[in-house]
């Protein structure tokens, strides 16, 4: 929650992979917080379904087709976000997958490529296209999605994955540290197992739910809605002395 309640109003946020999960209902409680919501996503059919219903919560909203991997495709996203709204406060970097499971030795080098593709060279296009625009208003905060994996490395399925989350978490705290004194604020969260899409690909059995709850103490899944709570904590102006930093949200779990 802000220090001030209606600080959100009118303030500008561009959310990338806003098309589902994590994503999405992140879009929704901006638009709860009356914020301008640009909606980006490779899948635009799904960008303008959120788009549509942040309208109808009453804020406005704008949706964007855009591939992360591309440079100019994420450079439009920007230029079309500021073209409707004059201004982008918030970045919020959601896209991001696994591709797929794999063991490490038979991870090649397309899925190693495509994982960095989507999830480092994203989020590392995102940031700077928007950064110059924070950095000629003198403020924004970017919050970038991480992984609890990157603690655990991905052992058996995605190392892949897990070490780009630790790419994310890094490039994260240099940029916060690099703009800390040009009033942008950068931070990443490294979720647990959250009920999306995303985390039903890995759902592949009983068992395999089991062994992912077996491992929360809370002995349930996240809800997207619990990491879009923190990241609007982080873009409010209640957490004005914390940048470069990660905060695990993951029911206690995740160590093992
Ligand atoms: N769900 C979890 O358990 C979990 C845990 C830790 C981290 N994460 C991370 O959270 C983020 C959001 O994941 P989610 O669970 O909401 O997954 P999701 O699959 O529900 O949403 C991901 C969104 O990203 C979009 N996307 C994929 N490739 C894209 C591209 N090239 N350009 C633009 N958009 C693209 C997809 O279309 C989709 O709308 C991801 O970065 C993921 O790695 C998720």
């Amino acid at each position: 929650m802000p220090k001030t309640p209606d600080y959100f109003q009118g303030k500008t946020i561009v959310i990338t992979g806003a098309a589902s999960g994590i994503g999405r209902a992140t879009a929704l409680i901006f638009a709860r917080e009356g914020a301008n919501v640009v909606a980006g996503d490779i899948d635009g059919e799904g960008a303008r379904r959120t788009a549509q219903q942040v309208e109808q919560m009453g804020a406005a909203a704008l949706a964007v087709e855009a591939d992360v991997t591309h440079r100019d495709q994420v450079e439009d996203l920007i230029e079309q976000a500021l073209a409707r709204f004059g201004r982008i406060d918030f970045q919020f970097n959601s896209a991001g997958s696994a591709i797929r499971r794999s063991t490490f030795l038979e991870i090649d080098d397309d899925l190693w490529e495509r994982t960095y593709d989507l999830n480092v060279k994203g989020v590392f296009h995102c940031m700077q296209a928007v950064l110059p625009h924070m950095l000629e208003a003198g403020q924004g905060v970017i919050v970038n999605v991480s992984s609890m994996s990157h603690k655990r490395g991905g052992p058996g399925s995605s190392v892949h994955y897990a070490s780009s989350k630790g790419a994310v978490l890094t490039m994260t705290l240099g940029v916060a540290r690099e703009f800390a004194d040009k009033g942008i604020r950068c931070l990443s969260i490294s979720p647990g197992p959250i009920n999306t899409p995303f985390q039903a690909t890995s759902q592949t059995s009983p068992e395999q739910v089991a062994k992912f709850l077996a491992d929360v103490p809370m002995g349930r899944f996240g809800e997207p809605e619990e990491i879009g709570e923190m990241v609007l904590f982080m873009c409010s102006d209640a957490c004005g002395f914390m940048t470069a930093d990660t905060v695990y949200i993951n029911g206690g779990g995740g160590w093992r």
